[in-house]
């Protein structure tokens, strides 16, 4: 029997995991990964804790299967999106990795957007310059660090640092590929005339392949490293969202995918390229390919909740914590939380944005305060949703969900009243990981397509419906709404 291995390189963990072609999971090994906050607006790892990591992972996987390097026909690749890893032309890793959730390039955005035209950028990247992007990474670097700027030969994206590590080529996917602002998104290929404006030159980027795409095989060092065989295809891959939303099923645009992880997600296949005029919405290439997608991204959905656990309510566990909150009524008697703690992306593309409880009085108690996160990250999702819905959804469409929040009934009650939309939950939730082990199974033959894989390896659950909060949501989100424009030079200001 062929197996698959699905290897994610997340903020959070260095995760191996292995299926079988039915998608049953053989085996799920994960390293968990440190992170480093240096200075306000920083966000930093280093490529070699990822590298150990994986190894490590990849080594107890196989071996808690049973399984030797042999068995696995095919591996895919996926990890946090945007992080930019520069390498000199020996290969060697020059500086910590600038992270996804970093925030310090607002100046470099700017500069881009002027050298470029907003319009001009957004048609051809299909986004704005945003600060967790990588052009405006490496563009910090050289306006930072020009000594390790006048070294750089390679620019990779964390994923692909690993495929370096595993096969010894400089690769990527489209679906990451396009979360760097160089991408020519529409013709799925690098924009010379991005590269050219930056002056990045073309040769720092690696080659770029479709997600069920082979980009390498493993070498005989990575083999060495792993316990993998040296020669086992290694595909494309994806980035997170993008694998996240295979490992959904979302491969076609009348499935919607809603994922409650650290960053909170809206996440709609295209069949054709196309892009929000206002840039409110990320556009990039999917991981199937020759397909597209929008997404909203809110950077602290369920990492809202686990801040507010870890500072006010250390000592009870998740469940206790949100038993607190279901004995409020919905609303939270007036209390609204904005989830803006890492500032900003949809549809408020502002580094500087905040995080606020609004309307305390005494009567508000720590299930409100609570409750009250709950339906502020349920509403930053409902931004995202809104704007794809402006944006054009199908006449009929499911919406799924998947992630660690997700895991709550009463995040899940919360989020469907807001949205007014019916959840359907799905039997896996490994994720990325799982995504890019389905795409590994395209490229081994395994299935014809990524359309075909997901029918074969995804089912769907139980569903939540909307219920009857949904009104009383849909007057509060009109109050919601109007929070941050009236916050918005304060928080500057802050
Ligand atoms: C997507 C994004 C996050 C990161 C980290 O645009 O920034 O999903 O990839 O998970």
């Amino acid at each position: 029997m062929p197996y698959l291995m699905g290897l994610d390189i997340s903020t959070t963990g260095a995760k191996a995991l292995i299926i079988d072609e039915t998608g049953a999971v053989i085996a799920v090994a994960n390293a968990p990964q440190p992170i480093s906050q240096p200075k306000p607006l920083w966000s930093e790892q280093n490529p070699s804790d990822w590298w150990d990591g994986i190894s490590a992972s990849i080594r107890q996987a196989l071996a808690e299967s049973g399984l030797s390097g042999d068995d696995i026909s095919a591996i895919g690749l996926t990890g946090q999106m945007h992080g930019l890893v520069l390498l000199d032309a020996n290969g060697e890793v020059l500086r910590p990795s600038i992270l996804w959730n970093d925030q310090r390039t607002q100046a470099q955005c700017d500069a881009m957007t002027d050298l470029i035209g907003a319009d001009r950028l957004l048609e051809l990247t299909g986004n704005p310059a945003v600060t967790g992007f990588t052009a405006p990474k490496i563009l910090w670097v050289r306006d930072h660090e020009p000594a390790v700027y006048a070294k750089a030969a390679q620019v990779l994206l964390p994923k692909d640092y690993i495929r370096y590590k595993l096969t010894d080529t400089y690769a990527t996917d489209l679906a990451g590929a396009a979360g760097t602002s160089l991408l020519n998104v529409a013709e799925r290929a690098w924009s010379a005339e991005v590269l050219e404006a930056l002056e990045i030159p073309a040769e720092w980027m690696p080659a770029v392949h479709e997600g069920t795409q082979i980009t390498s095989t493993i070498s005989a060092a990575g083999a060495a490293a792993t316990g993998l065989k040296t020669g086992t295809p290694v595909v494309g891959g994806g980035g997170d969202q993008a694998a996240g939303a295979i490992g959904m099923g979302c491969v076609t645009p009348d499935i919607i995918g809603v994922t409650v992880g650290t960053s909170g997600v809206v996440f709609a296949p295209l069949g054709s390229y196309a892009y929000e005029p206002e840039g409110r919405l990320h556009a990039f290439c999917h991981a199937v390919p020759e397909t597209w997608h929008f997404m909203g991204v809110m950077l602290s959905a369920a990492g809202s909740l686990q801040w507010y656990k870890d500072s006010f309510a250390p000592a009870l566990d998740f469940e206790g914590l949100l038993a607190e909150a279901a004995n409020v009524p919905a609303g939270s008697e007036g209390l609204f939380f904005l989830p803006y703690l890492t500032g900003e992306r949809t549809p408020h593309p502002d580094p500087l944005a905040r995080g606020a409880f609004i309307g305390m009085t005494t009567r508000h108690s720590r299930g409100h305060l609570t409750r009250a996160v709950l339906e502020g990250v349920a509403f930053g999702l409902k931004d995202s949703f809104t704007l794809i819905d402006q944006a054009g959804l199908p006449a009929q469409f499911e919406v799924r969900i998947s992630g660690g929040g997700a895991k709550s009934p009463i995040w899940q009650r919360i989020i469907a009243d807001v949205l007014a939309a019916p959840l359907v939950n799905i039997n896996t939730t490994e994720g990325g990981a799982f995504g890019a082990a389905i795409l590994a199974s395209v490229a081994a033959g395994v299935f014809d397509d990524a359309s075909s894989a997901c029918e074969a390896m995804i089912q769907t659950g139980e569903t939540v419906a909307v219920g009857a909060d949904a009104d009383a949501y849909a007057e509060r989100y009109e109050i919601y709404q109007s929070l941050y424009p009236t916050l918005k030079d304060t928080f500057a200001r802050l």
